[in-house]
C-alpha cells in the first residue's frame, strides 16, 4: 500500500494553508505599474486589498476651525508659552485643539496638562510635546530636501495615538549576550525593524542613530582587494533596505535599477530623497529623541532602556509619501512651518509632578520652594 500518498497530501494541505493564512503572502488580484524603462524590469507590484486598507488608514484630518491670526499674542496672554508665543491667542487655542486630536484624542487636554494649572510643566507629556514642536519645526525648515513643501505635522507620526504605531528601540536578541550558544550577530530571529526578515536586528541602530557606512558594493566583478566589506556588512545594509522598502510599501525598484544597485545615474530620483531621509531620521533620533530619555518614564522605553526612536515607517506608515502627499502643514505654517525658539532645557533636571517651569533659563527643579510658589499663584490666577 502506498502510505506516502495520504501523508504527502496532508502535508501539502498544511503547507498550502500556512502559505495562505500564516505567512505574509498576498493573494491576487495585484496591480503592476511600470516605473522604469522597458526591459529594465522595473515594476511596482501592489496588492489591491492592501492598497484599499492603506488608503483608509492614511487620511489627513481637517483643522477644527479657521483661526484668526490677528489679536493678542499667546506669550502676552499666557504665562508659560516658550515656543509658540508669537501665535495669536486664537491660533494658539486652535493649535491646542489640533494636537489633542492628533496625539491624545481619547485622553484630551489632561494628557499633557494639570487642568487646574495649564501653565505648569509638571506632566511629562507636556515637556515632551514642547520638544516635539521644536522637532517638527526643525524638520519642516531644515529638511525640505526630504519633506519638501509638504512638510510634517504631529499627525504624520502620531495618527491619533500618544505613541506612534511604528517606532523602534535597541533590541539585543538572546544569544548575543553570551548564553554559550555562540554569537548570532543579531540575526536569525524575525524582527519588524528589518522588514519582517531575520536579517540583523541592530541595523537601524547602526544607520539611523549611528553613522556607519551603508555602501558595500564592489565595482568589479571579481575581488581585487579594494572592497573591505564582508558579507556581514552587506547583510546589515540589506536589513536597512528591507526596512525602507517595507516602511514605504514599495520594492527595491522604487530607488534602484537592480542591475547596478550602487549606480546613482541609473537610480530613480526617489533614491536621492531617501538618502536625505536617512540623514534626517538620524538627526531626529540624535538631536531630539535620545535627549528626552530623562523625561520619559520606563514604560515608554524599549527593552534595553533606551527611548523609542523614529524610522522611515514612523512617518510613512506603509505609503510612498506620508498621507499620500497631502500637506497638513499648509494649515499650520505659523505654528510648525519654521523654527521659533530653539533653546533646549536641561532635561536631566526634570522631575515629573514637581517641575512647574521647564526652561533653559531657569533651574526650577533645584528650587522647589519657588516652583511651588509659582504654581500656587498660577492656580489662583487661573480661577
Ligand atoms: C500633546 C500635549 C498637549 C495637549 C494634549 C494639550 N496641550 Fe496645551 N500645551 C502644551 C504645550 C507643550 C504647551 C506649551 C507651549 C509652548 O511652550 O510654546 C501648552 C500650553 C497651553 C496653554 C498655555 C498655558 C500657560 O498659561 O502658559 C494653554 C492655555 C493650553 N495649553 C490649553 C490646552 C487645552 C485647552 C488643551 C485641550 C484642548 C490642551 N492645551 C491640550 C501641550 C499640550
Ligand atoms: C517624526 C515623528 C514624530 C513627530 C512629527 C512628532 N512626534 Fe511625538 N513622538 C514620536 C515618537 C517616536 C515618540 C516616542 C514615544 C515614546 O517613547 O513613548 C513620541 C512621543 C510623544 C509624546 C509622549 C507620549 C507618551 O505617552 O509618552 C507626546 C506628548 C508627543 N510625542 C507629542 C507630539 C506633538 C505635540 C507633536 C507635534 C508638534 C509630535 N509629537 C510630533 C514621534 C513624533
Ligand atoms: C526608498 C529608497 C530605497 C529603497 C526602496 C531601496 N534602497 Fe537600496 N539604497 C538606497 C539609498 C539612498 C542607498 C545609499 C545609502 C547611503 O549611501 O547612505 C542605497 C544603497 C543600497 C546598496 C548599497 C549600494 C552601494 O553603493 O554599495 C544596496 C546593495 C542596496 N541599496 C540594495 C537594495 C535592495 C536589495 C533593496 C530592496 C530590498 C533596496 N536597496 C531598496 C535607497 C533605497
Ligand atoms: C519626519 C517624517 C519622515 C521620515 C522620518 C521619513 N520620511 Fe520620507 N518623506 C516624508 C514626506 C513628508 C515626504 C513627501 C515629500 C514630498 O511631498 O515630496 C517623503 C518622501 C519620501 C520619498 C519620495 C517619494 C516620492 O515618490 O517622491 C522617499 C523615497 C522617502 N520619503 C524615503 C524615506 C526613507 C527611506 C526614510 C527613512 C530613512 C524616510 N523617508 C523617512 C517624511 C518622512
Amino acid at each position: 500500500m502506498k502510505l506516502w500518498i495520504p501523508f504527502a497530501a496532508a502535508a501539502g494541505v498544511f503547507v498550502g494553508a500556512a502559505i495562505i493564512f500564516g505567512a505574509d503572502w498576498d493573494l491576487p488580484p495585484v496591480d503592476t505599474d511600470q516605473i522604469g524603462y522597458r526591459g529594465s524590469g522595473m515594476y511596482h507590484t501592489l496588492d489591491r486589498e492592501d492598497q484599499a486598507a492603506l488608503k483608509l488608514a492614511n487620511v489627513a484630518p481637517e483643522p477644527p476651525y479657521e483661526a484668526d491670526p490677528e489679536g493678542d499674542r499667546a506669550k502676552d496672554v499666557y504665562e508659560n508659552v516658550q515656543v509658540l508665543g508669537d501665535l495669536s491667542d486664537d491660533q494658539f487655542t486652535q493649535f491646542m485643539a489640533s494636537i489633542t486630536e492628533w496625539v491624545a484624542p481619547v485622553q484630551g487636554c489632561a494628557y499633557c496638562h494639570n487642568e487646574e494649572n495649564l501653565a505648569s510643566d509638571e506632566v511629562y507629556t507636556k515637556v515632551v510635546a514642547r520638544r516635539m514642536i521644536q522637532m517638527t519645526q526643525h524638520v519642516n525648515e531644515d529638511w525640505q530636501a526630504h519633506v519638501a513643501q509638504t512638510g510634517v505635522t504631529c499627525y504624520t507620526c502620531h495618527q491619533g495615538q500618544p505613541v506612534p504605531a511604528n517606532v523602534w528601540a535597541r533590541n539585543l536578541v538572546p544569544g548575543e549576550k553570551g548564553t554559550g550558544l555562540g554569537w548570532s550577530g543579531g540575526q536569525n530571529i524575525v524582527n519588524k525593524a528589518a522588514g519582517n526578515t531575520s536579517l540583523p536586528s541592530n541595523a537601524l541602530e547602526s544607520y539611523l542613530l549611528e553613522d556607519k557606512p551603508i555602501r558595500v558594493h564592489s565595482l568589479t566583478a571579481l575581488p581585487n582587494g579594494e572592497n573591505p566589506n564582508t558579507t556581514k556588512e552587506t547583510e546589515s545594509t540589506w536589513a536597512l533596505m528591507m526596512h525602507m522598502s517595507e516602511s514605504l510599501g514599495v520594492n527595491c525598484m522604487t530607488c534602484h535599477n537592480s542591475r547596478a544597485f550602487n549606480d546613482w545615474d541609473q537610480s530613480p530620483p526617489q533614491r536621492v530623497t531617501a538618502w536625505h531621509g536617512i540623514r534626517m531620521a538620524r538627526d531626529i533620533n540624535q538631536s531630539f529623541m535620545t535627549g528626552l530619555a530623562p523625561v520619559f518614564p520606563d514604560n515608554r522605553k524599549g527593552p534595553e532602556g533606551d527611548v523609542l526612536k523614529v524610522g522611515c515607517a514612523t512617518c510613512h506608515n506603509g505609503v510612498q509619501k506620508p498621507l499620500y502627499g497631502v500637506s497638513m502643514l499648509q494649515d499650520y505654517v505659523d505654528s510648525l512651518g519654521s523654527k521659533t525658539n530653539t533653546d533646549v532645557p536641561d532635561f536631566t533636571t526634570y522631575k515629573p509632578g514637581e517641575t512647574t517651569t521647564m526652561s533653559p533659563a531657569k533651574t526650577t527643579s533645584l528650587e522647589p520652594a519657588i516652583g511651588a510658589g509659582e504654581g500656587a499663584t498660577a492656580l489662583a490666577s487661573a480661577d
